[in-house]
């Protein structure tokens, strides 16, 4: 599908429809008369199909406790094995409400209380909630930037790992919010390094299907042929590809039978998790017959970024901007035209912008903002008037 048809087709007003991204404003940011660029969902209505199975399942009326058929089982692992290569099997998958939802449950059986947990920020912030929530030690390991791109410190990391015995990496791939994909070798090289260590690694791939740039997205799973995989949890989800986060639908991925039966034994304290029939009954649609929709809204994510990128840079030669690999959330650096405690308060409220500022993801991301791309080239082109008319008028 073209951008403008996907535009023109799935674009919806969603203020006063209780969205926390766009209803949510006065409790988050103290206003509601932002635009809301922060909440990592869209303005895009699922695909038809989606919703055509929806309305189906909902029309026949009766909501009686459901199993989820063989065909989500099909759909599902069509999709990973067509696009990405990855073979997957039934009895490695269980269900969750959500990735964080199930990481926090993850990192309950994959550690004790005091254990440490390692995460590379700037990262999701969620990550670091869980980890604390839990009464884990969280052990941070900043990404560096190496001729503008940012890569994982690994040094850095196996000697954290050894000072502070850390038992689980909590790895994002792609990586939320600096837009990485990471390659196979830079992958296998940070699984080798917690085999080595004998540090699980919970790979969140929510953001796989988004794949914006030239490389080509890998699973943690398929390194070497499924080398690492013992050592392995992977978490994802329909959620961020078709904008289904509120349907409560994810999986939770576990090769090793051992570590599976701990899973188990754990969620059954919980009484099990187990996703929702209306997030299983889209998602089954999604996998089936989403991907003429995914190819649209990337090029529309994609153009809202060329945009984005060229009209800052035009503006402001000192604003960098990450390459967007993968996910559809645009990092940005303000800092070589604003002093870094500053961006708050100007994006907030001089530009009258609601995004996730980077001090969120750790202090690594001080003087950055995180930039929702998944949203109208009308919105985009409104905030990026909004912030450079703010920057400019605080430079005059
Ligand atoms: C890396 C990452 N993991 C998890 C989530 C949220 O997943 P869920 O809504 O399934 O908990 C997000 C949402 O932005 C994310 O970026």
């Amino acid at each position: 599908m073209d951008k403008e048809t996907f535009v023109k087709e799935y674009a919806v007003e969603r203020q006063n429809t209780d969205a926390v991204k766009w209803d949510g404003l006065e409790a988050e940011f103290g206003a509601s008369d932002l635009l809301p660029l922060w909440v990592a969902d869209t303005e895009f209505k699922a695909p038809k199909a989606v919703l055509e199975a929806m309305v189906k399942r909902v029309e026949h009326g009766a909501f009686g406790y459901s199993m989820t058929p063989a065909a989500y089982f099909d759909a599902y692992f069509t999709w990973q094995k067509e696009r990405y290569g990855i073979e997957l099997h039934k009895d490695w998958l269980r269900f969750g409400t959500g990735v964080v939802q199930s990481l926090s449950t993850v990192i309950q059986f994959l550690t004790e209380e005091n254990d440490a947990v390692m995460v590379m920020q700037p990262v999701y912030y969620p990550f670091m909630r869980v980890i604390e929530n839990n009464h884990r030690k969280l052990v941070i390991s900043n990404l560096k930037q190496v001729d503008g791109k940012y890569v994982m410190d690994l040094e850095d990391m196996r000697q954290k790992m050894e000072a502070n015995q850390v038992r689980t990496l909590v790895l994002c791939s792609p990586h939320n919010p600096v837009g990485r994909v990471w390659s196979e070798a830079e992958l296998e090289a940070v699984l080798e390094l917690c085999r080595q260590e004998q540090v699980h690694v919970i790979s969140d791939e929510i953001h796989h299907d988004l794949i914006m740039g030239k490389r080509p997205f890998v699973s943690a799973l398929s390194i070497k042929d499924g080398y690492y995989r013992d050592n392995l949890v992977v978490l994802d989800a329909p959620s961020k590809t078709f904008n289904l986060a509120a349907l409560q639908n994810s999986h939770v991925i576990i090769p090793n039978p051992q570590l599976r039966d701990r899973y188990d034994e754990h969620v059954a304290k919980l009484s099990s998790p187990a996703g929702s029939l209306l997030g299983k009954v889209a998602a089954q649609a999604a996998y089936s017959e989403g991907a003429d929709w995914l190819a649209g809204f990337i090029k529309v994510v994609q153009a809202n970024f060329d945009y984005v990128k060229t009209k800052l840079t035009q503006a402001f030669p000192a604003i960098k901007v990450s390459d967007l690999e993968g996910t559809y959330l645009m990092w940005i650096d303000l800092s070589g035209v604003i002093a870094k405690d500053e961006v708050t308060d100007l994006v907030k409220k001089q530009a009258k912008l609601a995004v996730d500022f980077g001090d969120w993801f750790g202090q690594a991301g001080l003087g950055f903002i995180r930039l929702n791309l998944g949203t109208t080239p009308a919105n985009i082109e409104k905030a990026v008037a909004a912030l450079i008319k703010a920057l400019k008028e605080k430079q005059a």
